[in-house]
């Protein structure tokens, strides 16, 4: 019943200016897909070129295994909802929800059941009555969402649709989309700028850079094996730490020490450590460094260490609960080392 999607080969060129590079990327029928990426990667690009709002230059768009390159938008069974909702203002929710299908000329009472099912969904019927600026922005947002459920699209497109609002009401929002997409069923492909959201909502995170995906995958095997240093720092909120690692005949050296590694490391520069996986209680980590601490940020259920090797290198530490940890102390970072990461110079995860 769902739609799978596949990219084959997909390039977008401006001009003489190529920014989608040869994109290959299969969406399985029902999937929510979130793509992440710095700005200027080409989430939106390909976002329009999936929906037919931005002609494809090279490659093949399939949806549900049909060549979708020259159908037009209106034809592709794809509602996007972008993060600017421009509803229109003069009209209430309910007209800004019927519109598109008036003028698609689909019969009254089918409007009105489509509409009234959308606002249920939403829960906005209380709101039909009124006009935009007489609502909420997570409303207003509400009612964008409402305009591509009556089309009853094969296919949702999000472009960052909740940049605009406030933490809570993205928080909020947030579940609503996630229980929508386990509710219709549809294929979802979302974009978004948030690492929570792209974490809690995704069940494959596409990370772009530059044109090309670096890596595709659930959530955790992205957090937990990502395959290049950019990913790894891309995925996860605080980033992962990135310490500079040489290699001498008794084995890999950071800030001065050598670790105590139970593997072999030929060719590691990098070692990433995420914030959350360093205590200062050994345990069954192994050294990785001593460190002096900068800042401490007590947050209640947390306390965030801002820390520096020796050699002047940052460390960020993510402790659960309230740490006694002081000011200006010198701590010693320890690690499980089936939690570290390690990188070689072309930044490939080794
Ligand atoms: N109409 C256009 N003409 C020329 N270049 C364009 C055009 N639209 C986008 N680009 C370029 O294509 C690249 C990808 O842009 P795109 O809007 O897809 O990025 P994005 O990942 O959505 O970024 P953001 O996170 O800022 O929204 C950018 O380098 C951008 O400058
Ligand atoms: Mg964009």
């Amino acid at each position: 019943m769902a739609t799978s999607i596949q990219l084959r080969q997909l390039v977008k060129a401006y001009g003489d200016l190529e920014v989608i590079h040869s994109i290959d990327l299969d969406i399985d029928p029902g999937e929510f897909t979130v793509f992440v990426g710095p700005s200027g990667c080409g989430k939106s690009t390909l976002l329009r070129m999936i929906a037919g709002l931005e002609p494809i230059t090279g490659g093949d768009l399939l949806i549900d295994s049909q060549r979708m390159n020259d159908v037009p938008a209106a034809r592709r069974g794809i509602a996007m909802v972008f993060q600017s909702y421009a509803l229109y203002p003069h009209m209430n929710v309910y007209q800004n929800l019927a519109f598109g299908l008036e003028t698609a000329k689909t019969p009254k009472a089918e409007i009105q059941a489509r509409v009234q099912r959308a606002a249920e969904i939403l829960q906005i019927v209380p709101l039909l009555q009124r006009k935009p600026k007489q609502l909420s922005g997570g409303q207003r947002q509400r009612v964008a969402i409402g305009r591509a459920i009556v089309r009853e699209p094969k296919i949702f497109l999000f472009d960052e649709p909740l940049s605009n609002l406030d933490a809570e009401l993205r928080v909020q929002m947030r579940v609503e989309i996630a229980k929508l997409h386990n509710d219709l069923g549809n294929t979802m492909i979302y974009v978004t700028h948030d690492q929570v959201e792209a974490m809690t909502m995704a069940d494959k995170i596409v990370v772009l850079r530059l044109g090309v995906i670096e890596q595709a995958g659930a959530p955790l095997e992205l957090y937990n094996n990502p395959k290049n240093l950019f990913v790894a720092g891309f995925i996860g909120s605080p980033k992962m730490n990135f310490l500079t690692a040489t290699e001498d005949g008794a084995g890999l050296k950071v800030a001065g020490a050598t670790l105590n590694l139970p593997r072999a490391v030929a060719g590691a520069t990098t070692l990433g450590i995420r914030p959350e996986h360093i205590t200062l209680t050994q345990g069954s980590g192994i050294k990785i460094a001593d460190l002096r601490v900068d800042l401490v940020e007590n947050l209640g259920g947390q306390t965030v260490v801002y820390a520096t090797t020796s050699d002047g290198q940052s460390v960020n530490i993510v402790l659960e609960g309230q740490a006694p940890v002081d000011l200006g102390s010198t701590v010693t970072a320890y690690a499980d080392p089936a939690r570290l990461h390690l990188f070689n110079a072309n930044g490939d995860a080794i």
